[in-house]
């Protein structure tokens, strides 16, 4: 498996990955990823496509994936939320690995090289992750997240709600570095009292 910086030419890939979401959603109504009202068309793909190209040509994101099989089986994304002065240098995360490809290491492998990617471009990366998400949390953890706080109610699909678990971590020093200014709870302690032994 090969992590690397994202291209224009991995259109159709990430397009299928993107589009494997749907079936995931279908498949489990607790999977954690967001969604657009409707199945997206490959043109609106495109468009999504082609802002996040230009964002990361602007240095205002970042973006690596993996690649097996000659296949794009995962992928993440840093991007400010929103197009605002005042909160550009705050990056909010994304990460999918495509079922089959999960619990090997992809996920692993894509974090690290996106916050590596994030240095100098943000200073703090957030996320949000439902509860029921232990795998996904769990790995945040390991890679210097800490808990900050609870969004009640905040992610809702087919009438029923979860909270999101907000994380947050700062972009100052190595990947694996400890977030700051945020007060660890029993559970966060581990992940945020010093570096990560190396991948
Ligand atoms: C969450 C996700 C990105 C993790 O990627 P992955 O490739 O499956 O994870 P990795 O193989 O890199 O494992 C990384 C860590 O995850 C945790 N993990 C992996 N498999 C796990 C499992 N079956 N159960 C619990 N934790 C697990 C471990 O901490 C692991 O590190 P370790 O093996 O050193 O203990 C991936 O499972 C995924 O895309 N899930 C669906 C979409 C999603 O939920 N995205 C996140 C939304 S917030």
């Amino acid at each position: 498996m090969e992590v690397r910086a994202v291209a224009w030419a991995d259109f159709h890939g990430v397009a299928e990955l993107r589009l494997h979401r749907y079936d995931q959603i279908d498949a489990d109504p607790d999977y954690g990823m967001i969604s657009a009202a409707s199945r997206p068309t490959l043109g609106e793909i495109a468009s999504w496509f082609g802002e996040l190209h230009r964002a990361i040509l602007e240095g205002r994101a970042v973006c690596s994936v993996a690649v097996e099989d000659a296949r794009i089986v995962g992928m993440c994304s840093v991007r400010p939320d929103g197009n605002h002065r005042e909160t550009a240098h705050v990056g909010v995360l994304g990460v999918e690995v495509r079922e089959g490809y999960r619990g090997r290491g992809a996920g692993e492998a894509l974090l690290r090289h996106a916050l590596e990617a994030c240095r100098g471009r943000f200073e703090e990366v957030q996320l949000s992750v439902l509860p029921v998400n232990d795998r996904a949390q769990r790995l945040y953890r390991k890679l210097g997240f800490a808990v900050y706080g609870t969004a009640p109610r905040a992610f809702r699909r087919g009438g029923k709600y979860h909270d999101f678990v907000l994380m947050t971590r700062r972009i100052d020093g190595a990947v694996g570095s400890a977030p700051r200014g945020v007060p660890p709870t029993s559970d966060d302690r581990a992940s945020s009292a010093g570096p990560l032994p190396p991948a």
